[in-house]
């Protein structure tokens, strides 16, 4: 009884997907209006602005403060454990400790913020506890601008903690923009990476759904020029990929690319939950990635908006680029022994 109830509570608040598809139509931006908004060049000052990116070790985050960093804009790490390993602070120009659990972080990690890149933490589903004590205290900070990396689907999706996050930023009067993104092709390469590496296979229960994925390269991207240009106040933007592929089609670029065969061998549910569980994965966890890929598998995954272009400027990354890029987090391990 326990489990169910747990398990409802984890699917009701945190099933990222499960609804966007039914709506989505209903979701997509203006998108005729973003040309008239891009102002090329005109950007703040960035001696003036100090920009503070949570979630700065984490795969949308870390490419926040490079694009930041690219564009000689000040970013400042929000770091839960300043350690040396990964993406550590040697890592990054500026870091500092933050927990969105502990309100005594905030001071030392706001001071002289200008510019807020929030994200929800995922097991972070107490949006009251956790997320919105932080942007109340941007708001008392005077922080000019919040970026938030909300889901694609949040806005109309009240059962998804994305939806009460934007509707908290809209009350708190801070200009803000809401980045409503699809799927992270990155998921490949973290979440799924050890069954590619062990068994040449995409252990994911997501039938013949398409997906139009996005590269958090891209999100990170669009996020930094949110931060430090205007012109997007007040916009909630869908952001995917140009293309919506099956995981066959994903499994045949890693193939050519990664030049060894990757099979898509789509289990049931059943024996993606038994798999996962016995990797000692929680319930939980296990749950929203079922209902993840049950929406795939309903095709809500698969609608591709043309915001992210418009707002890079250039295509997004395709799963080919992204594959290629990241080809050494699917090499087999050495077990020669050879250090040549
Ligand atoms: N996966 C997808 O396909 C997808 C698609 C669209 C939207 N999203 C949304 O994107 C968000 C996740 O972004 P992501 O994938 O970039 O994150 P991520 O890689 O899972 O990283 C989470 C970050 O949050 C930090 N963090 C965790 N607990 C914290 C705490 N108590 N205080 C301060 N920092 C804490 C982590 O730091 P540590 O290194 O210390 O753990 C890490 O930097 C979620 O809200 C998710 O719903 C995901």
């Amino acid at each position: 009884m326990h489990f169910i109830a747990r398990y409802l509570v984890v699917v009701v608040g945190e099933l990222e997907y499960s609804f966007h598809g039914s709506l989505k139509n209903l979701l997509l931006t203006d998108f005729t209006t973003l040309d008239m908004l891009r102002v090329p060049g005109n950007t703040m000052n960035s001696d003036e602005e100090v920009v503070l990116v949570t979630g700065a070790s984490g795969n949308v985050g870390r490419e926040v403060v490079k694009a930041l960093r690219d564009s000689n804009f000040r970013a400042r790490a929000a770091l839960r454990t300043l350690d040396e390993r990964g993406d550590g602070p040697g890592a990054f120009d500026e870091v500092v400790h933050f927990d969105f659990g502990d309100s005594s972080t905030f001071p030392a990690a706001f001071d002289a913020v200008t510019s807020l890149f929030l994200l929800r933490p995922p097991p972070l589903s107490d949006v009251d506890r956790f997320i919105r004590p932080v942007i109340d205290y941007a708001a008392a900070m005077g922080v000019r601008r919040i970026v938030f990396l909300s889901l694609q689907g949040a806005g109309r999706n009240l059962l998804i903690p994305h939806t009460r996050i934007e509707n908290i930023i809209e009350s708190s009067g801070l200009p803000y923009t809401f980045l409503r993104s699809g799927f992270f092709m990155q998921n490949l390469d973290t979440t799924h990476r050890e069954d590619i590496v062990a068994y040449d296979d995409l252990f994911i229960p997501a039938g013949a759904g398409r997906t139009a994925f996005i590269d958090t390269r891209d999100v990170g991207e669009i996020a930094a020029r949110m931060l430090t240009e205007p012109g997007h106040e007040g916009q909630a933007y869908t952001l995917t990929g140009c293309e919506a592929l099956t995981y066959d089609e994903v499994a045949d670029v890693m193939a050519e690319i990664l030049g060894r065969p990757i099979t898509y061998s789509n289990p049931s549910l059943l024996t993606f939950a038994r798999r996962m569980r016995g990797r000692g994965h929680a319930w939980g966890y296990i749950g929203v990635m079922i209902g993840i890929y049950l929406t795939t598998r309903r095709g809500l995954s698969e609608e591709v908006s043309s915001t992210a272009a418009e707002l890079l400027g250039r295509p997004p990354r395709t799963v080919r680029q992204y594959v290629a890029d990241y080809a050494a987090a699917w090499q087999k391990p050495d077990t020669t022994g050879s250090s040549a």
